[in-house]
C-alpha cells in the first residue's frame, strides 16, 4: 500500500533512495527502510516511525554503505503484524544475500510459510512479506530474475516488488500484480517506484509494469519478462508532473496548497471540454458516438470514500440533465453483490488514484460482464485508467495530502460534463444545455469567491476546537456534500463526525445531540430548502447548535442560524464543488488548531491498494 523505491545507477543509491522516500511520505506509512548492495556486502537499514529516522541511522552508517550504487527501499503500511523495526521492510531471504521491499498482501503467506519452515526457515518477523523473501531465496540457484518468476507463481494476492541479491548486484528486480510499479529511464540509471512522485526527480521517462510483469532493471535499461521469462514490450511514456508540483510552495500544508489550487485545477478539468455552442461537452476520452451514448439504459457509478461521494453527485445530475437510471455504489459491494449487469450499461469508476483495489477490481468485475466501462482518474497511467482504456483524465496535478480535496471537485466537474454530453444525445435542450455549460464554466470563479472567505471559516473553526461529535446535513445535491465534509473533518481533525441526509435525522440519529454538538446545515436555494431548515431548527431544539452554508446574501436563512458560512449564488447542481471547498477550509482549520497532522492522517494511506 505504501512506498517502493529501487535504484541503480551512477549516484549514490542511499541518498537517492531516502529522497524518493521522503516523496512517498504523503501516503501515510508506519515504519521505513532501506537495504543496499555492492556485491561484497548487502546492508539492510530499517527503523518504525518517521524517514527522517531512517535517513539519521543510514547517516550513522560506515562511509563505504553510503557509496553503493544499488538498493531498495521502503515505507511500510502494516497489515501483518505492528510497526516494529524487524517488521519494517526491506526483508532478507535465509542467505542474507538477497533484501526485498513488498507493497501488499500474500493471502497464501500462511501455506507458504508452514512449508518453507519444514525446509528448516525460521522467520524474524510476523509479515507476508518476510514469507516471500524466503521464498525468492529457497528458488534461487544463481538467477535472480528465475527465482523471483518462481516464486511469484507460487503466490496469491497482491505484490509489487523490488528485489536486490549481493551475488548480482547490477540489477533490481521489479514485479506487479495489483500494486503499481512505475519505472523511471534515466541516462545511466533507473528508478524503481511505486508511485511517480518519486520518480520526478531523477527523470520524466516512465514504463509502467502490467499485472505479472517482472522487468530487469540496469542502469538506464528496462527488459520487461512475463512470469514465465517471455519478453513483453511496454511502451516508455512522458510524466506530465514536474519536480515542483509536490512541493508546499509557501504553504503550511499540502492540504491547504491543494484546497487553494482548486480554481486552477477544475479549469484543467474543464479545458477545451466545453462546447458553448451546441451546449454540450466534448469528451473525447469516452471514445463514444452519439449513438453509443442514447443506446446506454443505465449509469451505474462505482468508487471509494471521496470519490464515491463525487460519484452520488454526478447520480442526482445523470437523472437531471439527461433523464438517465443511475445508481451509485460502494465499490467494494459492486464485485461482491454479483451486480446484474447488461451491455447496455454505462459503469463509471472514479479514483482519484486509479489504484484503489476495491474500484479495480469492480472494473474488472463490470468488464468481465460485458458492460462498457469509463474511468475518471487524476493519476495518469494508473492501473484502472489503463484498464478501462477510456476514460477522462481530472489532469488537477498531484494530491499529496492524503484527505482529498482538489480531486473531488474536479471529479464533479468531470461527472457534470459526461452528465451534461449524456443528456445533449437525449432529451436535453441545447437552451438548457447552454445554461449548464456556463454554470460549469463559473465553477473556478465560484471557488475564488468561497477562498476569499477563508478568514471567517478560520473563525468559526475556533469554535470547534473542543469539538468532540458533529453532524453535517444536506438534501438533493448537497446531500453527498454533507457526507464528504463528515468524512474530511473525521479523517483530518479525528472529531466523530457523521453525514445524513436531513430528513433522515429523526430516524434515529438525533438521539445522539446534546447541547452545543454542531450541526453544519447546507440550505442553497434548491427544492426542501426549507425542509432542511426546519431539519435543522428540530436538532436546534435539542440544544444542537446550527451553523448555516447559505447563499450569500439569505439574510432571512441567516437569522435562523447560530452562524453562517456564505456561498456564492449559484444553481443548485454547480453548488456541491463551492459549499465542499467552505467545508474543507472548516476541516483544515480545525484540524490545524487541534493540532493534527493534516497531511499524514493517523492510520490512513493515500491509496488503498488492499481490499
Ligand atoms: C479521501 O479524503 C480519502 N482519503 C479516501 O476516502 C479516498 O477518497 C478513497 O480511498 C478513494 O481513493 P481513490 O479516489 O484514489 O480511489
Ligand atoms: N503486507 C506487508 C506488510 O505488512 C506490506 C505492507 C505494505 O504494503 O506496506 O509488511
Amino acid at each position: 500500500m505504501c512506498g517502493i523505491v529501487g535504484y541503480i545507477g551512477d549516484k549514490e543509491a542511499g541518498q537517492v533512495l531516502i529522497n524518493g522516500l521522503r516523496r512517498l511520505e504523503y501516503r501515510g506509512y508506519d515504519s521505513a527502510g532501506v537495504s543496499l548492495t555492492n556485491g561484497d556486502e548487502l546492508c539492510v537499514v530499517k527503523r518504525p516511525g518517521k524517514v527522517a529516522a531512517l535517513s539519521q541511522a543510514v547517516q550513522e552508517e560506515p562511509g563505504s554503505l553510503r557509496q553503493h550504487r544499488v538498493g531498495v527501499a521502503h515505507t511500510r503500511w502494516a497489515t501483518h503484524g505492528p510497526p516494529t523495526q524487524v517488521n519494517a521492510h526491506p526483508h532478507l531471504d535465509r542467505s542474507g544475500r538477497i533484501a526485498m521491499v513488498h507493497n501488499g498482501i500474500i493471502e497464501n503467506y500462511r501455506d507458504i510459510r508452514a512449508h518453507l519452515e519444514q525446509k528448516g526457515h525460521a522467520f524474524d518477523s510476523e509479515t507476508d512479506s518476510e514469507v516471500l523473501a524466503h521464498l525468492i531465496g529457497d528458488y534461487y540457484q544463481g538467477n535472480l530474475l528465475e527465482a523471483v518468476c518462481a516464486a511469484l507463481q507460487k503466490v496469491e494476492g497482491t505484490f509489487g516488488i523490488a528485489v536486490i541479491c549481493q551475488d548480482e548486484p547490477d540489477q533490481v528486480i521489479a514485479a506487479r500484480r495489483g500494486s503499481p510499479i512505475v519505472i523511471g529511464v534515466g541516462k545511466n540509471e533507473c528508478v524503481v517506484a511505486s508511485d511517480a512522485a518519486a520518480v520526478v526527480a531523477v527523470t520524466q521517462q516512465v514504463i509502467y509494469l502490467d499485472d505479472n510483469d517482472v522487468a530487469i532493471v540496469t542502469p538506464g535499461a528496462v527488459d520487461i519478462r512475463d512470469l514465465n521469462n517471455v519478453p513483453v514490450n511496454r511502451e516508455i511514456s512522458e510524466l506530465e508532473w514536474s519536480d515542483t508540483s509536490a512541493e508546499l510552495g509557501g504553504f503550511e500544508h499540502f492540504m491547504l496548497k491543494e484546497i487553494h489550487e482548486q480554481p486552477d485545477s477544475i479549469r484543467n478539468a474543464i479545458r477545451g471540454r466545453m462546447d458553448f455552442d451546441n451546449g454540450t461537452a466534448v469528451l473525447s476520452g469516452l471514445g463514444t458516438t452519439p449513438r453509443e451514448i442514447s443506446e446506454v439504459q443505465r449509469a451505474i457509478i462505482v468508487g471509494c470514500g471521496t470519490s464515491m461521494n463525487a460519484g452520488m453527485v454526478g447520480e442526482y445530475a445523470f437523472e437531471n440533465f439527461a433523464d438517465m437510471p443511475t445508481e451509485v455504489e460502494q465499490a467494494a459491494e459492486f464485485r461482491y453483490r454479483n451486480p446484474i449487469i447488461k451491455a447496455s450499461d454505462f459503469v463509471l469508476a472514479i479514483s482519484q488514484s486509479g489504484e484503489t483495489a476495491d474500484t479495480l477490481a469492480a472494473v474488472r468485475e463490470a468488464i468481465q460482464k460485458g458492460a462498457w466501462v469509463s474511468g475518471i482518474c487524476n493519476v495518469v497511467g494508473s492501473t484502472i485508467a489503463r484498464e478501462t482504456g477510456r476514460g477522462i483524465y481530472l489532469h488537477a496535478g498531484p494530491e499529496i495530502s492524503v484527505a482529498s480535496t482538489k480531486a473531488f471537485t474536479c471529479q464533479v466537474a468531470v461527472l457534470l460534463m459526461i452528465a451534461l454530453k449524456f443528456g445533449r444525445c437525449g432529451r436535453l435542450s441545447c437552451t438548457k444545455g447552454r445554461e449548464i455549460a456556463k454554470a460549469i464554466e463559473s465553477l473556478p470563479m465560484l471557488v475564488e469567491q468561497v477562498l476569499e472567505r477563508n478568514d471567517i471559516i478560520a473563525k468559526e473553526a475556533e469554535k470547534w476546537v473542543e469539538t468532540d461529535h458533529a453532524f453535517f446535513i444536506g438534501r438533493g445535491y448537497q446531500f453527498p456534500v454533507a457526507l464528504e465534509g463528515a468524512l474530511k473533518l473525521k479523517e483530518i481533525s479525528y472529531i466523530h463526525a457523521e453525514g445524513y441526509h436531513a430528513a433522515e435525522l429523526k430516524h434515529g440519529p438525533i438521539a445522539l445531540l446534546e447541547s452545543g454538538i454542531p450541526v453544519v446545515a447546507l440550505v442553497n436555494e434548491a427544492p426542501g430548502k426549507e425542509k432542511t431548515i426546519g431539519n435543522a431548527h428540530e436538532c436546534a431544539a435539542r440544544g444542537a447548535r446550527i451553523v448555516g452554508l447559505i447563499t450569500e446574501g439569505d439574510t432571512e436563512t441567516a437569522a435562523l442560524m447560530d452562524s453562517v458560512i456564505e456561498i456564492p449564488k449559484c444553481p443548485d447542481y454547480v453548488a456541491p464543488v463551492p459549499m465542499a471547498v467552505a467545508l474543507q477550509l472548516l476541516s483544515y482549520h480545525v484540524a490545524r488548531l487541534r493540532g493534527c497532522a493534516i497531511d499524514q492522517p493517523r492510520n490512513l494511506a493515500k491509496s488503498v491498494t488492499v481490499e
